[in-house]
């Protein structure tokens, strides 16, 4: 653990100032994006999991003790997550709610909503692990959402909502780490590389069932560094503490696909905006020289010891958390605090997201 002075780098500010005075500007005057969609992971889950039946939780303390309310939602973290910012800087809801939460209703997913389950993958080999929502079935999710909205909005107002609305995926990192890398099966059948083929083809064929439903504004998010996440880092054979080379390496190989997939996409579909947001190098910076972004502590996460412990287990021993989570990059051993998700989402805004409002 490093302890230092708590420090912030002006630049860094003066751009997120910047933008969220632009952004609520634009978004004052020409409403550019109509609402949030999301598609995912725990990286953007907001709570559909309480809905259904598996472990993969985080509707207790100490999830949420700085959210609105101190209420743990099922946000894997502190506070909030970075599609909730995202959000706001579009002048938008600071909150996308979960789909399966019966407290909404369409008015409240009219201008955003989020399909994500935690410890899903683009896989369905991946979300059968801890029996989560697979990615298909967010996509049937989304059709039922969309005949909803038509109800609600009208047919006309519905299909310009759509067609205005940002579409977030976020997800691919329980692929390798929940299933490649831990159960058997996928890694008899697959190299890594096969593997990479295998989820990018996924994510190609979810991406044109967008565009068939009438989507034209998409963000593909990329992996993070994952050889950073303290739980890999403490279980890392290896060992030293240090981030699993082979994890991150993946992350920037599959990463380079998805890149070349936005490519061939957006020069084949017609009409279609997709950008290819890229999460890894601002969160190394982050892990690498957390003093510079204000933090103390990276290689160990605030909740409970640290270095295993998420979900139930963060819980259970979260006498021994830390008190002030926005000196930690990490919340629990596997997602990051609220800080760091408000930092990364608004590198993403200024950075690929802003062209959604041109
Ligand atoms: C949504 O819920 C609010 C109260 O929570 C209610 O006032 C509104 O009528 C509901 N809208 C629809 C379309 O059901
Ligand atoms: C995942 O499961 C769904 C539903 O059974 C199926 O339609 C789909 O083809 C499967 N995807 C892959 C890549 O096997
Ligand atoms: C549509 O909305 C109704 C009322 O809120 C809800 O019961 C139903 O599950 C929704 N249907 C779909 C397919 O989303
Ligand atoms: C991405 O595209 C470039 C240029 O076409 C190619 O050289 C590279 O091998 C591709 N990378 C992957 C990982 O597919």
């Amino acid at each position: 653990m490093e302890k230092g002075q708590r420090k912030t780098t002006p630049l860094l500010l003066c751009s997120h100032i910047v933008v969220l005075h632009l952004l609520s500007l634009v978004a004052e005057t020409s409403a550019k994006v109509s609402a949030v969609i999301v598609f995912g992971d725990s990286s953007v889950d907001a709570g559909n999991n309480n809905f259904i039946p598996t472990i993969a939780r985080s509707n207790f303390q100490p999830y949420g003790r700085d959210f609105e309310g101190g209420k743990a939602t099922g946000r894997f973290c502190n506070g909030r997550i970075p599609t909730d910012f995202i959000s706001e800087s579009f002048g938008l809801k600071p909150y996308v709610p979960a789909y399966l939460d019966p407290k909404y209703n369409i008015s409240d997913f009219a201008s955003g909503v989020t399909f994500a389950s935690a410890a899903t993958g683009y896989d369905n080999a991946t979300s059968d692990v801890l029996s989560v929502i697979p990615l298909w079935k967010q996509l049937e999710y989304y059709k039922g959402y969309q005949k909803n909205l038509s109800a609600y909005l009208g047919e006309s107002k519905a299909k310009d909502t759509i067609a205005e609305a940002l579409h977030l995926m976020s997800l691919g990192t329980n692929d390798f780490l929940e299933n490649y890398y831990t159960m058997p099966g996928r890694a008899s059948q697959f190299t890594p590389q096969q593997y990479q083929n295998f989820l990018a083809g996924i994510a190609e064929n979810f991406i044109r069932s967008l565009y068939g439903l009438g989507a034209r504004k998409v963000s593909l998010g990329g992996l993070p560094p994952m050889g950073c996440l303290p739980l890999e880092r403490t279980t890392s054979i290896a060992g030293g503490n240090d981030c699993v080379a082979r994890y991150n390496n993946i992350a920037l190989e599959f990463n380079n696909r998805l890149k070349n997939l936005t490519i061939k996409l957006n020069q084949e579909l017609p009409g279609l905006k997709l950008v290819f947001s890229n999460p890894y190098y601002i969160m190394l910076s982050i892990i690498k020289r957390p003093q510079l972004y204000g933090f103390e502590s990276t290689s160990v996460a605030c909740c409970a010891t640290g270095m295993f412990e998420m979900g139930y287990a963060c819980s259970r021993g979260q006498m021994f958390s830390c008190t002030d989570a926005s000196k930690y990059v990490f919340w629990d051993s596997f997602h990051p605090t609220e800080m760091t998700n408000s930092i990364v989402a608004k590198y993403v805004v200024l950075r690929v997201l802003y062209q959604f409002l041109q």
